[in-house]
Formats: structure tokens, sequence, C-alpha cells
């Protein structure tokens, strides 16, 4: 569920019409809704009720929207960061330094440093290597590092090739066989307390089935560590449950997913921790763009040129992704068309045959689902700015990321002066 609805024939953002935001900020622009963020976190949280104390890291790739954190860190949430940019973001948005999980296949040993000198909670190792590493940054600054070793179980998630992390071919984590082995290896290091296991197998799952599979053999592992007289208090399940982009979509419940954590881990005696993002942030965001031109196209299906292009948001263009297209004011009417940006590459098209409200030029729109892995993957390609983003509270409403001009970047260019 979220808060972006039609009133009297105009979507809102909560009480906000969108024409407001659109007139003040200008096009494109990404639209969070707060009390949708609110919601979803207390939609996952109350899932996870049955467990003793999990710990919840929002995957803060998905969206790193300062405001956003500072919302999520108010709902009692910490952070899942891939890098120390990531780490100094979920710091400034007040979440506290114990609650901060440092995921990634290639943290560098300033990362590390860094990470040790704000005490941040937990580490999650990725090979024998990176531990290694760990175990000599963290006696240099004089710090015990919490680890928790990533093993990649080798389960097929089922959702995008891209977004698959948990099988053997797979960059992430340490081979399942390897694992024992290397968790007993790097506990006898100094500067580290290994006390845990990681995984995370992909992103927008739409089945419990493979995460279920991949718990079972966490199961068998753990009780294995252990028989080696190594101890072992942590586990942290990742993130990856799936959100509806479309009507064909029908992704597991938090409710469900916590209920069958609750049963698979019932006698593992761990902490849980969950790094969820997508489930959180996905359908808290919408993006906000007008149409330029519509153009006609091959076969009587027109293109529907809009101002949003594959740099603002990557998803269609990176992995095919379905994100719904719907008119801001809808006059009833309908057409089928492709839905296209103006960046010059065929890949810069959003949907192709889709059958959606009719538009004509100077209309707004809205992709909805944007708010996970939209502005945070934005780029600057054709020299296009990087898109803001608004965050609405009721009927109130603020920038909470600044659109960068093309301008401010050309600024942070030089021609060095042997060239003339
Ligand atoms: N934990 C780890 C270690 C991860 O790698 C990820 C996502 C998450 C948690 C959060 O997963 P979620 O709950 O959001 O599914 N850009 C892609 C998604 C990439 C996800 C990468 N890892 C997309 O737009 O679909």
């Amino acid at each position: 569920m979220d808060h972006f609805e039609l009133k009297n024939g105009v979507l809102h953002a909560e009480d906000v019409p969108l024409p407001k935001i659109a007139e003040a900020v200008e096009t494109p622009v990404y639209v969070y809704s707060r009390a949708t963020f609110v919601r979803h976190a207390r939609v996952f949280k109350d899932a996870l009720s049955k467990l003793d104390n999990p710990h919840i890291a929002f995957a803060i790739k998905a969206n790193p929207n300062l405001a956003v954190l500072r919302i999520l860190a108010r709902e009692g949430y910490g952070a899942d960061v891939v890098s120390a940019g990531e780490l100094d973001r979920a710091l400034a948005a007040g979440m506290k330094a114990e609650d901060i999980v440092f995921s990634g296949v290639g943290k560098t040993m300033q990362e590390m440093a860094h990470a040790l000198e704000q005490g941040i909670g937990q580490f999650n190792v990725e090979s024998e290597e990176e531990g290694i590493e760990l175990s000599t940054v963290a006696k240099r600054v004089g710090k015990t590092a919490h680890i928790a070793l990533r093993i990649n179980p080798d389960v097929d998630a089922g959702t995008h090739a891209k977004i698959s992390t948990g099988k053997a071919e797979n960059k992430f984590g340490v081979a399942f066989d390897k694992a024992k082995g290397i968790y007993v290896r790097l506990a006898a290091l100094p500067g580290l307390n290994v006390r845990g296991i990681a995984l995370h197998i992909g992103s927008q799952l739409t089945s419990l089935a493979p995460l279920e599979a991949a718990f079972v053999k966490v199961g068998t592992l753990i009780a294995d560590i252990r028989s080696s007289g190594a101890a072992l208090t942590h586990v942290d399940l990742g993130g990856g449950l799936g959100v509806t982009y479309s009507g064909d979509d029908n992704p597991p419940s938090p409710a469900d997913y916590g209920d069958m954590v609750a049963r698979v881990t019932r006698d593992w005696g761990v902490r849980l921790m969950f790094e969820p993002g997508r489930v959180i942030a996905g359908n808290a965001g919408i993006l906000v763009t007008q149409v330029i031109r519509v153009k006609p196209g091959g076969g009587n299906v027109p293109f529907v040129v809009v101002d949003a292009a594959m740099n603002d948001l990557a998803r269609p263009a990176m992995y095919d992704a379905y994100h719904e297209f719907v008119a801001v004011e809808p006059n009833g009417q309908r057409m089928t068309a492709h839905i296209v940006g103006p960046v010059c590459e065929t890949g810069d098209t959003f949907a192709m045959h889709r059958e959606t409200d009719e538009f004509v030029a100077g209309d707004l729109a809205i992709f909805r689902t944007a708010g996970a892995y939209g502005a945070t993957m934005a780029s600057t390609y054709n020299s296009r700015g990087l898109v803001p983003e608004v965050l609405v509270d009721g009927d109130r409403f603020a920038v909470v990321a600044e659109r960068i001009k093309p301008a401010t970047i050309l600024a942070a260019e030089h021609v060095p002066d042997w060239l003339d």
C-alpha cells in the first residue's frame, strides 16, 4: 500500500497534488511519501515480531537519501552499507554506529579502518583474504572487528540474472563447502570476533522457496561450525523480498516471510539480522515526468517522449524492468504507445506497446515503484543533470536532494593548459 492516489482526478502524493511539485521543482523529479516509508518500515518490523530482538538494517543502496534515512533511523532501523560513502550517510542520518553492517566484496583497507574507527557493529566478510586484511587493519587501529562470514549457498533465486547473488558463479560470499574451514581459521586471528554467518541470495524475489532452501542450508552449516567448537551467535539473512511492480507480480507478504523465517530458524539460538531495501523503499517513491511530445511510430504505435530518461531511472534499460506509467490528470481515454526518454540510445525505452492513459505534449505522468534503485542509480549520461528528490509529509513537501545542474558538473571539469 502507498500514498500516491487520485483525488478529484489529480494524482496526489499524500495530500499534495503532483502538479504543485512539478511547478515548484520542475521535472523530472522523484517524489517520496514519508507515510509510506513509515508504514513499510513498521509492516516489516511487525512481520518479524515473533523473533527474539531481530536486527533490521536498511540496505542503503536502495535509497540513500539523507531524509529517507532519517525517517528509518527514527523507526529504529540500522543500515547495511557497502562503501565508506554509505557509512558516512548512515551516521549523518543519525543511525547508530553499532547498528551498521558493512557488506560488499571490495572493501578497501582504508574503508575498513574508517569503519572500525567509527565503531560499526559488524563486517560481513566475503572472502578469507578480506578477513585476513581486516585482522591486520583491526590490530593496527587497536579495535576489534565483529564479523559474519558471508556464504554463497548456491541456490537459484529465480530473479533477473543481474540481481541474483547466491549462485556459485556469482562473486559474492565464500563457497558453501569451504565456509566452515574459513570460519574456524578466521576465528583464530587477532582483532577479529568471528560471530556469525551472512547470506543474501538476490533481489526482487517473488517466491519464498529459494530463501527457505538457502536458510535450511544455513541451519546445517550452523550445526557444523558449532561442532568444531567455534562460537556462532548471529546470522544475517540479508534482504531480497520482492515488491509489486505490475499487476502480474505476486510477491510474498512480509508476514509470510516472517512466519517462514520463524519456522526455519526456530532452533538456531542466534540473533537474526535482516537487510531489506526494496520492500521498504520501492513503493514509497515515484518519478514524475512531463511529456515532451508524442511522435508517430511504426505500425501506428506512437512514441510518447518524456523528459525522464534512462540516466534518471536505469532499471528498464538495465534489467528490462516494468514500471507502471500513468497520467497525473487522466482524461479517461486510453492509448497504446512506446514510452521513451530523450537519451540517444534505443535502450532509453521505458516500455514498448504499453496500454496506458492518453497523453499529449505537456502532460504530467509518473513511473510508479521508483523509490528503490531509482535516484540512487542516476547518472549524468548525455550531459543531463542529476534528478532532484522531494519528500512529502501530509500537505507539505520539501526538496531533500537538489537538482544537480549540468553547469555544476561542467564546472568540476578542467582543461589542462598544456592542451592549448
Ligand atoms: N543486502 C545485500 C548484501 C545486497 O546486496 C542487497 C541488494 C540487499 C541487502 C538489499 O536487497 P533488496 O531487499 O533491496 O532486494 N539495482 C537492482 C537491485 C540490486 C540489488 C543488489 N543488492 C535493481 O534495481 O533491481
